[in-house]
Order: C-alpha cells, then sequence, then structure tokens
C-alpha cells in the first residue's frame, strides 16, 4: 500500500532553519527508492512559502503541508489563515492536532469548519484524532490515529492497539486512509509498517533531522 510520511514541524524551525533542513534533505533523499511513497512536509506558517519555493525550484519530491487553518474562509480574522491562501503554497493539511484541541480549544464543531473550508479550496486535509469519540466527517481521505500518550513521549501505542483502531476508525469507509502518528522513530518504524490498512505516519520530533527524517522514510 503506498505510504503518506509526513513531517509535523509543530513550533520549531526558523525560515534559515528550514531551508538548511531541505538542503540535507535533498542531498540524501536523491538515494532513497520513492516508489509507493509520498513525502509531505509541514513547516510553520512562517517558513511556508520559503519552503514552498525551495521544493518548486529544486525539484524535490515532496508536498508541502501546512499545520492548521482557519475556520474562516477570509475576512476580518486577525491572525488567520485562510485555506485559499494555503492553497498558493500547499497541498495539504493537518487539523484537529491534539495540541491544537487541548491548547487552543478547538471543537469537533470548529474542525469540522475546517476541514470543509480546506475541502472548498482543494487542499487535502489529514484529520487527527485521539480515539474513536473523535468526530470524523465523511468527506476526510486521510485520518492520523494519534493517541494523545504516545505523543512525543517515546512510548509509541502498541501495534495491536493500532490495528485495531484503524479497524475501529475506517468503519464502513473502505477509501478511508489510516494514519499512525505518536513517537514513531526511525528504530520503531519498521514493526508500524506491518500494521494492515497502513497508509502512512505522522512524524513529529524524528521529523527535525533530515537523517532521521530520511531513515524513516527509507524504512517505509
Ligand atoms: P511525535 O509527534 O512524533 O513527536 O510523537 C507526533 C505528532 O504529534 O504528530
Amino acid at each position: 500500500m503506498e505510504k503518506l510520511i509526513i513531517a509535523n514541524w509543530k513550533e520549531h524551525k526558523t525560515v534559515r532553519e528550514a531551508l538548511d533542513f531541505l538542503e540535507k534533505f535533498e542531498s540524501i533523499i536523491k538515494s532513497i527508492p520513492l516508489a509507493e511513497k509520498q513525502i509531505v512536509i509541514c513547516p510553520p506558517f512562517c517558513a511556508l512559502s520559503e519552503v514552498s519555493k525551495f521544493v518548486i525550484t529544486h525539484h524535490l519530491p515532496v508536498f508541502v503541508g501546512a499545520q492548521d487553518v482557519s475556520a474562516y474562509d477570509g475576512g476580518a480574522y486577525t491572525g488567520e489563515v485562510s485555506a485559499t491562501q494555503i492553497r498558493e503554497l500547499a497541498e495539504f493539511v493537518i487539523i484537529g492536532h491534539s495540541e491544537r484541541r487541548k491548547y487552543f480549544n478547538e471543537t469537533a464543531k470548529v474542525i469540522q469548519k475546517k476541514v470543509s473550508n480546506a475541502l472548498s479550496a482543494n487542499l487535502t486535509p489529514i484529520v487527527c484524532v485521539r480515539g474513536e469519540k473523535d468526530e470524523i466527517s465523511e468527506n476526510v481521505c486521510y485520518v492520523a490515529f494519534e493517541p494523545v500518550e504516545a505523543i512525543g513521549t517515546g512510548n509509541p501505542e502498541e501495534p495491536k492497539k493500532v490495528e485495531k483502531m484503524f479497524t475501529i476508525l475506517t468503519g464502513d469507509n473502505t477509501e478511508r486512509k489510516m494514519i499512525y502518528g505518536g513517537s514513531i522513530d526511525q528504530d520503531n518504524i519498521k514493526v508500524y509498517t506491518k500494521i494492515p490498512r497502513t497508509a502512512g505516519f505522522l512524524i513529529g520530533g524524528a521529523s527535525l533531522e533530515a537523517e532521521s527524517f530520511a531513515n524513516i522514510i527509507s524504512a517505509c
């Protein structure tokens, strides 16, 4: 099955640091076979434009993604960035990450609006859920199961539990693509690639260094 390997840089990297990463990543990625693999890099908003420019001018085999999108489609919403604005620079957007739900009080209703705006602007949403209680809109293609206890702790969820949750979250929607995120690194990824239905990984900490992210891609 084709794998989507997503780097979620969170609130890390200045523009210069993002470009340094890409320069290093470019030299490593050339030697990695990428059949059946799609790479998405999600920098912070401030680096989106430069990352996008680098990817285009260097023909880097990666897609660019944003880490969030406004629930409003343009207008007087100070500090927000709309799906239409993001679409000029990116193809994907992460929506509903547990950090946004926790620190920015994002509700299911807000997340639903974000998904709908992303889809209208032709941006592909990657919707993060913490478990089966979080809603998933019917038209969402990529669903990332990210158990809160596994994020940034070095303790990924047990593969058997991930497999079970993938089945539950897929439900009747066989088109839905299941992604796992939470403490995946170059040393533990191999077992997770064997979980049935796995369509990719959302990588936080281990995506910040070009070498470790490339090793993860290699192992997928
Ligand atoms: P982590 O983060 O890989 O650092 O655990 C994953 C995520 O939050 O998307």
